[in-house]
């Protein structure tokens, strides 16, 4: 993006040192698991963030968004700490806080990931950022402490209890493939995903719902995942099977036993969509995209009418598989579509988004994408 370092250098009046970019992402299935140690399958779409950066003598921290323009953000290196002042900056505040910078910074952000879509367009700006400080600062860090350190920005400085998904696969995935994540050790294994070879495509739907719920209702999903593990003495869903689960129902509350339902076979069914992709099984894929929805709906109940509208009017189009994806509550839904089907497939959810009186959908489509990079000017 060679704009960036055009438009840095007008607003900061000096040129940019290291210029990175990191993608969104799409999960293809494994939701809700990655804070119960579990494997997730996401994929980068190609659609990111650029952020341009260099370094300033005087301890000042100064950010700005091509997006909003009319306004610089100026904080002291010595205040950026929770707690302290700030809007959307509060996410590359957080990361030059968890990566310990101590230097003054200039950052300017630019990027195309729709905000609000369930596309992570906050772990794309937080990885951005974090590529960038590594590259600048020479903090040789590896990818998975970048990982954690931008979950650790979310988590403590802007106060979003996410697990490390969205982060991990901004970071370390890989063009034409999904990225499996093993959630416990941030090991990873690049699943190639070639849907376009197969005549297939992945619509993805964004509801533009968003519900009040989100915060709460993923902390208190956190919170139950967290009660069994403790009830049952193990060190989180990965440790479980549904035979030991259901043999110590009378140990665990209702509701935490559906949750716990939920992350178990959520878990299992990762590690079959992975065995269909690499048999190109699109069908069973589709399957297994269809129960993680039900999954969610019914025993995480993270879904919402907008997104269930989505996946049933793709379904009755002719969809192989279609689910919600990210935290719930709104956000986006994911259809595996004949790609012929495409334009009956949006005009579908389209009519059924009318007749239910919601929000007129957004469609996209994209290829699995590479993860972060970034350079030296
Ligand atoms: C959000 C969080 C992720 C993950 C998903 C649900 O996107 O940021 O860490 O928990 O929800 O799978």
């Amino acid at each position: 993006m060679a704009s960036i370092a055009r438009n840095f250098e007008e607003l900061f009046g000096r040129k940019p040192e290291v210029i990175s970019e990191a993608p969104g992402r799409v999960n293809l299935i494994g939701e809700h698991i990655d804070y119960s140690e579990g494997f997730v399958l996401p994929f980068a779409i190609a659609d990111r963030t650029y952020a341009a950066i260099a370094s300033r003598s005087d301890g000042l921290v100064r950010i700005a968004s091509h997006q909003r323009k009319e306004k610089i953000f100026s904080i002291d290196i010595h205040d950026v700490k929770p707690g302290s002042k700030g809007e959307w900056e509060k996410y590359v505040l957080g990361v030059i806080w968890s990566l310990g910078i101590t230097n003054g910074v200039d950052i300017l952000v630019d990027g195309n990931v729709p905000a609000g879509a369930g596309l992570s367009s906050s772990a794309a700006l937080e990885c951005s950022v974090a590529v960038a400080l590594n590259q600048l600062f020479a903090l040789n860090k590896t990818l998975q402490e970048l990982a954690r350190a931008t979950q650790k920005a979310e988590n403590d400085y802007v106060g979003v209890p996410c697990g490390i998904m969205d982060q991990s696969v901004s970071l370390m995935a890989h063009a034409g493939a999904a990225l499996l994540l093993d959630c416990r050790d941030l090991s990873t294994e690049s699943v190639p995903f070639s849907v376009a070879d197969a005549g297939l495509e992945l619509l993805i739907i964004d509801t533009q719902a968003h519900h009040a719920l989100v915060d709460g209702g993923y902390a208190e999903r956190r919170a139950s995942c967290e009660s069994v593990a403790t009830k049952l003495h193990i060190p989180s869903m990965r440790n479980l099977t549904l035979e030991v689960l259901t043999a110590h129902r009378s140990e665990v509350s209702d509701i935490e036993f559906i949750r716990a339902r939920h992350a178990v076979t959520e878990i299992a069914r990762v590690q079959e969509a992975v065995v269909a992709l690499r048999a190109s099984d699109f069908a069973e894929l589709g399957k297994l995209i269809n129960e993680s929805h039900n999954s969610l709906r019914d025993d995480y109940a993270v879904s919402c009418p907008e997104l269930d509208v989505a996946v049933e009017a793709s379904l009755s189009a002719g969809a192989l598989g279609a689910r919600m994806v990210g935290g719930g509550f709104g956000g986006s839904a994911i259809a595996l579509i004949q790609a012929d089907n495409l334009v009956k497939t949006r005009e579908a959810v389209t009519l059924a988004f009318e007749s239910h009186g919601f929000k007129k959908p957004r469609f996209f489509t994209s290829l699995p994408s590479a993860g972060a990079s970034a350079s030296l000017v």
